[in-house]
């Protein structure tokens, strides 16, 4: 039986402001454990709310929300927190790097939050190691290429050797070229370490990676098509 790690049901989001907004308006989903999943769709149908109130990192205003079988609504903010640090990896389109961190450091730093310092600066290099980086451990953001920065961001996202791995346009900043080789690294990691991954993009070359392709409009999952259906 397929092991499910991500399933939400009746997600509802409103953010309250001068405006109310219905962001998202009853998302059923499931991710399989070790799934890659794209998600898809008009910029402003949901997708980046979807993925922080499928992670925690945003409250929910209704429906439920599981991550391996726990209810997330269940938890504290510190137990949501701990989820993250110790059970997630994130990935954004700019990177989020510290500039006066080094490469090593910067991959270091979600170890230190978790409190495992052990060994952190030798998974740190492994992770760098992974993505090609291994001649650039000491150098700062600046002194890198887009494509170096979010290959940084990626061994930041994988040294707590997580079980998802969320991506909110991991390749909206890059050209074609650097795109596909972040798509090929994030491909061989979901095949070789089993991550589960969720990819927002609004790019067709780069969804076409994933197993599955999940297409949202207006806050709701239009469309969910496995590749070959
Ligand atoms: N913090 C916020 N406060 C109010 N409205 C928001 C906020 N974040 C997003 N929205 C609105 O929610 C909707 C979905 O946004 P978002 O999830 O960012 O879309 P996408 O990532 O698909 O472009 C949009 O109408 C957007 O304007
Ligand atoms: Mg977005």
């Amino acid at each position: 039986m397929t092991e499910i790690m991500i399933r939400s049901e009746r997600l509802h989001k409103y953010y309250e402001g001068e405006v109310r907004v219905h962001a998202l308006r009853g998302v059923d989903i499931s991710i399989a454990k070790g799934e890659m999943v794209a998600m898809m769709g008009p910029s402003g149908c949901g997708k980046t709310t979807l993925l922080n109130c499928l992670s925690g990192l945003d409250d929910i205003s209704n429906g439920k929300v599981w991550i391996g079988g726990k209810d997330l609504n269940s938890l504290s903010d510190n137990k949501k927190t701990e989820l993250r640090a110790l059970n997630m990896g994130f990935v954004f389109q700019f990177y989020n790097l510290l500039p006066v961190l080094t490469a090593v450091e910067n991959v270091e730093m979600p170890l230190l939050l978790a409190g495992k310092s052990k060994y952190a600066k030798e998974k740190a290099k492994k992770a760098l190691d992974m993505v090609g980086l291994s001649h650039r451990y000491d150098h700062r953001p600046s002194a890198l290429s887009g494509g170096e920065r979010q290959r940084v961001t990626i061994a930041r996202a994988i040294v707590n050797e997580p079980d998802i791995i969320w991506a909110d346009e991991p390749t909206g900043d890059l050209d074609t070229e650097t795109s596909d080789m972040i798509m090929d690294i994030l491909c061989k990691l979901n095949k070789k370490n089993g991550h589960t991954m969720v990819l927002v993009t609004h790019e067709d070359r780069v969804a076409e990676r994933a197993e599955r392709i999940i297409r949202m409009e207006s806050g709701l999952i239009k469309r969910n098509c496995t590749k070959g259906v």
